[in-house]
């Protein structure tokens, strides 16, 4: 296996910059032939690598590739989630070298998907192929990488439904996060779920002179800014009523297992250049990024942002908002109770319109298991240092539903680093990470089929 690894790594590599130079954006559809060519890309390389069956299934959004490769039905089955579709590159005047032509810089791939999550699910591509070239894949496994996590999986939750005898399989694997560091491995054993909602504030029915009317009718902006202000209190408390009633509180040991996993504040604050992080009372920093659940506003607009001034009175203005949720919350109650109260805290003077977009629940892998074990156990052999559980940050919707529809656990074995910019300007992720996981992979299955024996 190692020599194979090594022979063949060249190849590797170049074989995820070709993946890489292909604009696979979902949110924009002036890049739907490119997310084809993408999965094009992933079955041909899932056929290439060994699968029996690598196809490609058309949804009303973009296609979904699944393969497989079933060594004997008596054995364990891993099957593998990956998404080949990536955020979009804007903006792209602050990228160091165009998003869509890699270059290796300082040991690491810069590119949009990078990281996120093309040269993630590719090491599974590879370790596949490495295992089925060296005769030692030790059980079955299959691969279902999507074209719309970016953009919510909106037709992934059909797809698993209508396809469940296909997908049956003892545990999930994905590559899509973090571990703290390269000499600190660790395992996400868990993810935030996620409620985004558009917001829409009118004041009089058309823009006005701000020298005739201002003063006298309510400006838009203004009464937005201050709604979005008041959704959390002087202790970085969130203000909608009930919003924490179903948080599950972890218990002091819990919290001091998370906190044992090395953390620097001095460092966190100045690769942000930040003088002073902020909020929640009572909770770490990495608490505050993880077990809690947080709102923020992600976009907000309105009124005049050309070049040079115009004193206007806006009709409206609008923001994006996103709540992170923890175990036991639930997106669309949730969602429910900001509507609810939001439209309650606005002055008689303004209307304001509450839209839903999307969300998903947030999930918890139970370290008992023999795939979170089997995890552990290979990332202890290829790293030489036992990984430590953490909890992630973001969001990946579809693995609850996973759960829901297939009765599957997931194991969330992430080669990236939280510094790995995804979704922003010079994405990168390090030659050492890709290469780590390929190498970590067939050590997964390795323990994974031993521990099911
Ligand atoms: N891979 C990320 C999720 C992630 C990142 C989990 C870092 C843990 C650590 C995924 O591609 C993503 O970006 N998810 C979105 C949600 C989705 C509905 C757009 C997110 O978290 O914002
Ligand atoms: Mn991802
Ligand atoms: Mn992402």
């Amino acid at each position: 296996m190692q020599d194979y690894l090594e022979a063949n790594k060249g190849r590797f590599l170049d074989e995820l910059l070709d993946l890489l130079r292909i604009p696979s954006v979902s949110a924009d559809s002036k890049f739907k032939g490119d997310v084809r060519k993408a999965a094009e890309f992933v079955r041909e390389s899932l056929e290439k690598a060994g699968a029996d069956v690598a196809e490609i299934h058309e949804t009303k959004g973009h296609p979904i590739v699944y393969g497989e490769k079933i060594v004997d039905a008596s054995k364990p089955t891993v099957l593998v989630y990956g998404h080949y579709d990536v955020q979009p590159a804007d903006p792209y005047e602050l990228w160091t070298s165009p998003p869509f032509e890699p270059v290796i810089k300082d040991e690491k791939i810069y590119a949009r998907g990078s990281a996120d999550d093309k040269g993630q699910f590719f090491m599974h591509v590879k370790a596949f192929e490495a295992m089925m070239a060296t005769d030692s894949l030790p059980c079955n496994v299959k691969f279902m990488i999507e074209g719309e996590e970016e953009v919510g999986s909106d037709n992934l939750g059909t797809f698993v439904a209508e396809n469940r005898e296909k997908l049956k399989a003892d545990v999930i694997l994905i590559s899509d996060t973090a571990m703290i560091a390269n000499d600190v491995p660790s395992i996400d054993t868990g993810l935030r779920g996620l409620s985004y909602v558009e917001v829409e504030v009118t004041g009089p029915n058309r823009d006005l002179h701000s020298g005739v009317y201002g003063g006298a009718v309510a400006n838009p902006i203004n009464a937005l800014a201050k709604m979005i202000a008041s959704l959390h209190d002087e202790n970085g408390h969130i203000t909608i009523p009930n919003f924490y009633d179903d948080v599950i509180e972890l218990s002091a040991e819990e919290r001091a297992m998370l906190e044992a996993a090395p953390f620097e504040l001095e460092e966190y604050k100045s690769d942000l250049a930040i003088e002073d992080v902020q909020g929640e009372a009572g909770y770490t920093t990495r608490e505050r990024a993880s077990i809690r659940p947080t709102l923020d506003c992600n976009g907000i607009w309105g009124g005049y942002i050309g070049e040079g001034a115009k004193t206007v009175l806006p009709s409206k203005a609008y923001a994006k908002i996103s709540m992170r949720l923890v175990p036991n919350q639930d997106w669309n109650k949730i969602t429910e109770l900001f509507s609810k109260h939001f439209l309650s805290i606005a002055p008689k003077s303004v209307k304001v319109k509450v839209t839903p977009h999307h969300g998903g629940q947030p999930y918890l892998t139970p370290l008992e298991s023999a795939a979170y074990k089997a995890a552990e156990a290979a990332l202890a052999e290829s790293f030489g240092k036992k990984p430590v559980p953490t909890r992630g940050g973001g969001s990946i919707p579809i693995v609850a539903l996973f759960e829901k529809e297939l009765g599957l656990k997931t194991v969330l074995m992430g080669f990236g680093l939280d510094s790995d910019s995804i979704h922003s300007p010079n994405e990168h992720y390090g030659l050492f990470n890709f290469y780590k996981g390929i190498e970590t992979i067939p050590l997964f299955f390795k323990h994974f089929a031993e521990l099911s024996k």
